[in-house]
């Protein structure tokens, strides 16, 4: 009987200790919080959703449709610094809409730290 009881509270422990809650956006930003970003595996899908609706061919300069392009406008352009709201170089990056999370932008400060892995 007492047994039973201890499994009973251990079982109540273990499960309350596992449904802390985390929201969406914990799960999401701890994905992209990878320890070492590429550009197949993280960036593209960051700049697609977010820059290319206006960075696409024959649209807004700099055109953000490659790997090359998206790795010119970081290197020798002023990405990091447009996307960056505690920086100031003009207005933020994407406009009109939320900025990026500072998981997001630190993760492309840190792709180009790690010299913009493919
Ligand atoms: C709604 C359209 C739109 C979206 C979405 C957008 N941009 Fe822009 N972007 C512009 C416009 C318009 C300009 C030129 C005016 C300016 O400099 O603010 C610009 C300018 C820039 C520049 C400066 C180029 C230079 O040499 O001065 C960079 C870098 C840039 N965008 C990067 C991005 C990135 C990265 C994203 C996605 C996170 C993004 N943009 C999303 C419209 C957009």
């Amino acid at each position: 009987m007492k047994k039973s009881i201890l499994i009973l509270l251990f079982t109540c422990a273990a499960f309350t200790v596992s449904c802390t809650p985390r929201t969406y956006e914990d799960i999401s930003e701890e994905t992209e919080k990878s320890t070492s970003p590429t550009y197949t595996a993280n960036i593209e899908a960051v700049i697609k959703t977010n820059c290319t609706g206006c960075h696409s061919n024959g649209g807004q300069f700099p055109t953000l449709e490659t790997y090359d392009q998206v790795k010119d406008a970081t290197q020798n352009g002023n990405l990091i610094c447009r996307i960056d709201q505690t920086q100031s170089c003009g207005g933020v990056m994407p406009p009109r809409s939320a900025p990026l999370s500072r998981a997001t932008i630190d993760m492309i400060i840190l792709w180009q730290k790690e010299g913009y892995k493919n």
